[in-house]
C-alpha cells in the first residue's frame, strides 16, 4: 500500500472539487480530447482527466510540483521492483548513526528532529548520487524524490506548510519513506515547469483549466522547504523560517499587477473552452487573503474572450484559523471561445 497523488497537504488543492468540475463539464456538454492544467499544484485535476483518457498538459512554477508530475503522471518507463528495494534499504537506516549534512545543519530543531533531518539529507544526497551514477533513469529519480517529499512532509513540525514551524521542539518521528502508487495512463501527458503565461502561447488544447493563486500569499513561501529538497542545490537559507532565495519562483499572480497578468494569460490561451476556478475569499479578514482579481474583473476579462457561464458550489477550505468565512463559494467560469 502506497501513497497517491492527493495524499499531501497543499493549499488550494481541488481534490474535493473534482466532481463539481466534472459535473459542470457534463452539464455544458463539452466534448474534448485534450486538457490543459497550467497551474497544476498537486496535479489532482490533471490526473483526473488524464485518467479519463484525455491527453493532458501539466505545469507549475514550482519545481517540487514538476518532480511529482514527472514521477506520477509521466508515460516514461521505470522499474518498480528496483524502486521498492531502494526504499526498503532507506527504511532500514538507523538515523542516529548518520553524519550531519546540509539538511540537518539547517533544518534540525525547527522543522525536524535532528535524527529525521539527518535522514532526509542523507536520502536526498543518495538519490542524487544514484542518478549521477546512472543507477536510476530520469523517471526513477523523480519517483524517489517524490516519495521523499511526500514522506518528509507528513512528519514536519508545521501546520502543513513552511511559512513557519510550530512553537515546540520537533519530536523524533523516525521517518519512513512510503512507496508511491503509480498508475499507467493510456493518454499522453506533457509536463512543464514554467510560467503559465509563457506556456499558453505554445500549446493548443480543447479545454484549458485555470486555477492560479488569487491573493498575496506566495506558494514559494509556503513550500520553500520542499522546493529546496527537490532542487537540491543546497542554497544558503535565511531568517527564522529558513527560506532560500526564491526570486525566480515568486508568482506575478500574488503581486499588485495580478489583474493585468491574468488578462494577458486569457488573451493568449488557445482553447475551445476556458474553465476558471475562483473563490470568494475577498470577504476574508486578513489582507493577504484578499482577492487580487475581483469577481467583476473576472467577468469583464472573460467576456472579451467568449461566451460566459458561471457555476457555483459551497465548499469548506483552508483558512489558517484567521479567516472566518461563513459562506465560502467555489465558482467555475466557463468561457466558450469559439476558437
Ligand atoms: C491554487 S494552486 C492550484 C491548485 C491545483 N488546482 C490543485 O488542485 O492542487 C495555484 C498554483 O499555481 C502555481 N503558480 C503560481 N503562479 C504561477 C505561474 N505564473 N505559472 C505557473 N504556475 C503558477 C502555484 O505554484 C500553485 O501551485
Amino acid at each position: 500500500m502506497g501513497l497517491n497523488i492527493e495524499n499531501r497537504r497543499y493549499i488550494g488543492n481541488k481534490s474535493k472539487l473534482l466532481k463539481f468540475i466534472d459535473d459542470t463539464i457534463r452539464k455544458e456538454k463539452i466534448e474534448f480530447n485534450t486538457f490543459g492544467d497550467v497551474f497544476s499544484g498537486t496535479g489532482v485535476v490533471a490526473e483526473y482527466f488524464l485518467n479519463k483518457g484525455k491527453d493532458t498538459y501539466i505545469n507549475d512554477l514550482l519545481f517540487s510540483n514538476y518532480v511529482i508530475y514527472k514521477a506520477l503522471l509521466s508515460n516514461d518507463k521505470f522499474e518498480e521492483e528496483k524502486i521498492k528495494k531502494i526504499i526498503d534499504k532507506y527504511n532500514e537506516i538507523n538515523s542516529e548513526n548518520l553524519e550531519e549534512n546540509y539538511f540537518s545543519n539547517n533544518f534540525s530543531g525547527n522543522y525536524y528532529h535532528n535524527y529525521d533531518a539527518k535522514k532526509i539529507g542523507y536520502v536526498r544526497e543518495d538519490i542524487e548520487n544514484k542518478y549521477k551514477n546512472q543507477e536510476l533513469n530520469e523517471r526513477e529519480y523523480y519517483i524517489l524524490i517524490s516519495a521523499l517529499l511526500y514522506s518528509m512532509d507528513k512528519i514536519s513540525n508545521t501546520v502543513g506548510h513552511y511559512e513557519s514551524f510550530l512553537n515546540k521542539e520537533p519530536e523524533y518521528k523516525n521517518l519512513k519513506i512510503s512507496y508511491m502508487n503509480i498508475k499507467r495512463y493510456n493518454a499522453k501527458s506533457y509536463i512543464y515547469n514554467e510560467d503559465a503565461n509563457n506556456l499558453v502561447k505554445k500549446i493548443k488544447v480543447d479545454v484549458m483549466y485555470i486555477d492560479p493563486p488569487y491573493n498575496a500569499r506566495q506558494y514559494a513561501n509556503f513550500y520553500h522547504l520542499l522546493e529546496n529538497v527537490a532542487q537540491w542545490k543546497k542554497p544558503k537559507v535565511y531568517n527564522k523560517a529558513k527560506k532560500m532565495e526564491r526570486k525566480n519562483i515568486m508568482s506575478e499572480y500574488c503581486k499588485a499587477n495580478a489583474k493585468a497578468v491574468f488578462e494577458d494569460l486569457i488573451k493568449n490561451i488557445n482553447a475551445k473552452y476556458i474553465i476558471v476556478s475562483y473563490n470568494n475569499t475577498y470577504k476574508a479578514k486578513s489582507t493577504s487573503s484578499i482577492n487580487s482579481i475581483t469577481y467583476e474583473d473576472m467577468i469583464n476579462i472573460l467576456e472579451k474572450k467568449g461566451k460566459l457561464k458561471i457555476y457555483e458550489t459551497d465548499y469548506k477550505y483552508f483558512n489558517s484559523g484567521k479567516t472566518n468565512l461563513d459562506k465560502h463559494k467555489e465558482r467555475l467560469f466557463i468561457c466558450k471561445t469559439g476558437e
